[in-house]
């Protein structure tokens, strides 16, 4: 048996499912959260548009816990150095709509943010395991991106496995974020699969008390983990 120290489980409640008029009051109500997960879309990476830079540079000054921007738009490598510039923690890319992955992920880390890449559930994390050591998180989607409240797909589980075993085999330090359908019941799935930063819309912000949900997802994750 090789060694593997617990992993932490980390929950970010996601601001899609959040009062997008009251969103400063919103981030109070998940102040308990490991981070915030702020979806970017454009309409034309997905079908969905919500808020952009702007709006995000206002976020970053106001919330209490650390942003994780998921970027679900086209010409990424044009529009994510100007997230981290805005001081975000994490910029996260898809990988589908990069032309240049390698140089995104490192431009993002010399502006200060750590380097996310994100995978749509079909995407094979195979033809990337070389660029594990440019980032500093791998986000597995469970949903196809571009709304919330869809359901979880367990199809992705032995992607996060073949992900858990090709990050400890090259003994990198990246975070496996999972984004899409996370529960109670799927967080243990997930976490069991290898993964430990939970991404969750409408189980934190569904609930009466979006803070215990936090604090119940956490519980159920970090068991899984154990
Ligand atoms: C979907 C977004 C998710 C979404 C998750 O494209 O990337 O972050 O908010 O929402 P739930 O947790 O409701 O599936
Ligand atoms: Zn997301």
């Amino acid at each position: 048996m090789s060694e593997r120290h617990t992993m932490q489980c980390c929950i970010n409640p996601s601001i899609l499912s959040a009062d997008f008029v009251n969103l400063e009051s919103e981030l109070a109500r998940i102040a308990n959260a490991d981070g915030v997960h702020v979806d970017v879309m454009d309409n034309h990476f997905v079908p969905n548009l919500t808020i952009g830079l702007p709006v995000v540079e206002r976020l970053q000054k106001v919330s209490p816990v650390p942003l994780d921007v998921h970027l679900m738009i086209s010409d990424v490598d044009r529009w994510a150095p100007l997230y981290a510039d805005a001081g975000v923690s994490s910029v996260t890319f898809h990988v589908e709509a990069s032309d240049a992955p390698v140089k995104l992920a490192r431009e993002l880390r010399a502006r200060g943010a750590k380097a996310g890449m994100a995978l749509r559930p079909a995407t094979p994390i195979e033809p990337y395991l070389d660029m594990l050591p440019e980032l500093d998180m791998l986000l597995l989607m469970t949903v196809e991106p571009g709304f919330g409240g869809q359901a979880f797909l367990d199809i992705v589980l032995p992607k996060i496995r073949r992900a858990r075993a090709a990050v400890d085999g090259a003994g990198v330090d990246v975070a496996i974020q999972v984004d899409g359908g996370v529960t109670e019941e799927t967080i243990v799935r997930a976490a069991e699969a290898g993964a430990s930063v939970f991404v969750a819309g409408s189980s934190v912000y569904g609930k009466p008390s979006p803070a215990q949900a936090i604090d119940a997802l956490r519980a159920r994750g970090q068991l899984a983990l154990a």
